[in-house]
């Protein structure tokens, strides 16, 4: 792990520490590194009315967006679990807006990163804008 990828742990580390995750008690932290170098976090924030709650990557994204920037260099998932936690569905589709399929996804647990694997491999054949053009 670079030191790159250790900023982006602690960064995951520290807002996984504010989760709100008392529906499923399992509380999940995520960091991403905009192409600027600046790092962004997120925790998952859970809703009494289940669906309503999102997960911690979407509010690392939403960081990063509102910080006015639109590109992710790498994105590091911390939860801890027997097998190393992927994003959902919903989030490898959000990542795939401000990424592509070449973007570093790091899975971590509480001891450090498990593996690193690629968006492309998590969410081949994304939707994407270019599909949005009418024939
Ligand atoms: N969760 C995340 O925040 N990120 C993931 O990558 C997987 C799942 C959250 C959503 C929910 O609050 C809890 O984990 C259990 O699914």
């Amino acid at each position: 792990m670079t030191a790159d990828d250790d900023a982006l742990f602690q960064a995951a580390h520290r807002a996984r520490a504010n989760a709100h995750a008392p529906y499923s008690g399992f509380p999940v932290g995520a960091a991403l590194r905009s192409a600027s170098g600046e790092i962004f976090a997120g925790c998952n924030v859970e809703n009494a009315a289940y669906p309503e709650g999102c997960c911690a990557e979407t509010g690392a994204i939403a960081a990063m967006v509102a910080a006015g920037q639109r590109s992710i260099a790498a994105v590091l998932v911390l939860a801890d679990s027997p097998d190393p936690v992927t994003p959902c569905g919903g989030c490898r589709q959000r990542l795939a807006e401000f990424a592509g399929p070449s973007l570093s996804v790091f899975l971590a647990g509480p001891e450090g990163v498990r593996e690193c694997t690629t968006l492309g491999a998590l969410l081949p054949g994304a939707f994407a804008r270019t599909h949005l053009a009418r024939g």
